[in-house]
C-alpha cells in the first residue's frame, strides 16, 4: 500500500481538520506535538503523510500530486483555480465573501460606473464584478488588512472575508453585498482520484457520516 498525502492549511484550519479526521480514526500523534519544527508527519500504521502548508499553497501541492487530498477555504480554491476536485464541504471555517465599504458607497455598487476594489482575491472580485454585475472594476491586489484601502481612500469597495463582522463594525464599514459563503473544502488531485478510489472514497464517506 502507498502513502496517501494530506496537505493541510496551516493555523486553526488544520487544527479543526484534525480534530474532524480524529472523529473517523485517522490520527498522527506526531502533529500534535506544536513545538516541533518537522514539516512531514507520518501515521505508519494507516500509511498516511501530512504536512502543513500554507492556505494558497494547498490546491498548488493537490494539483500537481504532491499531496492526494488537501483542506482548504473555498475562497482559496476558487481564487487558485486549479485542476483539482472539490469533494467533500467539511462544514468549519465558515465565513463569508463580501462586498464592503462605508454606507455611502452601497450607491457606487448600483450603476455601471467604473470604481476601485481593493481585495486578496482579485480572481474572485473580477469573476463578481464583470460576469455577475456587468459592472467595469479597477482590481487592487493587497496582501492583508484589506479594510485599510477605502479608509484611507485606496479604493472605493473591498472584496473580502467577512466572518464575525467585528473588523468591518470597529472601522465604521458595512456588508455591502454578498458574493458568496464561505467553508473549508476537501479537495483531490485528479489522478489520485482514479488510483487511489477505494481508499479515497471510504475517508470521504466516513467525513459525511459524521458530519451528519
Ligand atoms: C480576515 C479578513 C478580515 C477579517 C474578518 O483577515 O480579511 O480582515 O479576517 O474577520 P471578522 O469579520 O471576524 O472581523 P485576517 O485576520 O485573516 O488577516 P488579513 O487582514 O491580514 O487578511
Amino acid at each position: 500500500m502507498r502513502y496517501l498525502t494530506f496537505a493541510l492549511t496551516k493555523g486553526r484550519l488544520a487544527d479543526k481538520t484534525l480534530e474532524r479526521f480524529e472523529k473517523i480514526g485517522i490520527t498522527c500523534e506526531e502533529m500534535k506535538d506544536k513545538s516541533s519544527r518537522k514539516l512531514i508527519f507520518v501515521n505508519e500504521e494507516k500509511k498516511l503523510k501530512f504536512f502543513l502548508a500554507k492556505g494558497p499553497d494547498v490546491p498548488t501541492y493537490v494539483e500537481h500530486g504532491a499531496a492526494d487530498i488537501g483542506v482548504s477555504g473555498k475562497d482559496i480554491i476558487m481564487e487558485e483555480n486549479r485542476h483539482i476536485y472539490e469533494v467533500l464541504d467539511l462544514g468549519f471555517g465558515k465565513c463569508r465573501m463580501c462586498i464592503c465599504g462605508f454606507p455611502e458607497a452601497a450607491e457606487l455598487l448600483n450603476h455601471h460606473e467604473m470604481i476601485k476594489v481593493a481585495t486578496k482575491y482579485p480572481r474572485i472580485a473580477r469573476d463578481y464584478f464583470h460576469n455577475k454585475k456587468f459592472q467595469t472594476v479597477d482590481i487592487i491586489k493587497l496582501n492583508g488588512s484589506i479594510e485599510l484601502a477605502p479608509i484611507v481612500g485606496l479604493s472605493d469597495v473591498i472584496c473580502d472575508i467577512v466572518e464575525t463582522g467585528s473588523t468591518l463594525r470597529e472601522n465604521g464599514l458595512s456588508v455591502l453585498e454578498e458574493v458568496c459563503p464561505l467553508s473549508a473544502r476537501m479537495v483531490v488531485n485528479q489522478v489520485s482520484m482514479r488510483m487511489e478510489a477505494e481508499r479515497i472514497r471510504e475517508i470521504i464517506n466516513a467525513l459525511r457520516e459524521v458530519q451528519e
